[in-house]
């Protein structure tokens, strides 16, 4: 897990290659494995692999979405706004994605949806909403982008740690 930890990068740019179905269910699968607050998994998840979506996905923010439209494939993470810790449990289950996806052989970033605007008056969820026809009850998270890793980024080593940030017993 450590390893798995320290090697897991952002990764925006993908090779032009599909991503095998047995991979996306395995994805997918991990996502549903995800722990959720009294196990209400208030979450769904939407696999994009259809490249005029794709595009469209892409669009959704005016910086830090754009290479969207280079992924194979983004997984859409959403959940029903009305739970209380909707953003955690999402947010939980899309990190267990990106690791599962870097455990997989495959490259992924995270594409922060929630509190982000698509224009100054609509914002980057219901965007979403309105083109994946979303319904009303869900709030979209975050967009996972996933494909074949087309750059390399250095491991995380100790020294890149930031220790100050830990503390025993008190502040
Ligand atoms: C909550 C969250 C939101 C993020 N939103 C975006 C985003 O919208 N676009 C993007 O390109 N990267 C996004 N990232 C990726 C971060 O930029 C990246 O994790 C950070 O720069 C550290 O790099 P690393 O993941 O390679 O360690 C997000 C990451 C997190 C955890």
């Amino acid at each position: 897990m450590i390893d798995l930890l320290k090697t897991r990068r952002s990764i925006r740019k993908y090779k032009d290659k599909e991503i095998e179905k047995e991979k996306i269910d395995t994805l997918l699968k991990a996502a549903l494995l995800s722990p959720s607050s009294k196990g209400r998994r208030p979450w769904e998840f939407i696999a994009v692999t259809d490249k005029n979506l794709l595009e469209s996905l892409s669009q959704s923010r005016q910086f830090g979405s754009q290479f969207l439209k280079g992924a194979p494939l983004a997984i859409v993470v959403l959940a029903d706004k009305d739970v209380d810790v909707w953003v955690e449990d999402a947010s939980i289950a899309a990190t267990i994605l990106h690791l599962t996806a870097h455990s997989l052989g495959l490259g992924s970033c995270w594409v922060q949806a929630h509190e982000r605007m698509h224009t100054e008056n609509e914002t980057t969820s219901d965007y979403i909403k309105k083109l994946l026809n979303i319904p009303e009850k869900y709030n979209v998270e975050c967009m996972i982008a996933v494909g074949y890793p087309d750059e390399e980024k250095k491991a995380y080593e100790d020294k890149d740690l930031l220790y100050n940030k830990l503390h025993f017993n008190k502040f």
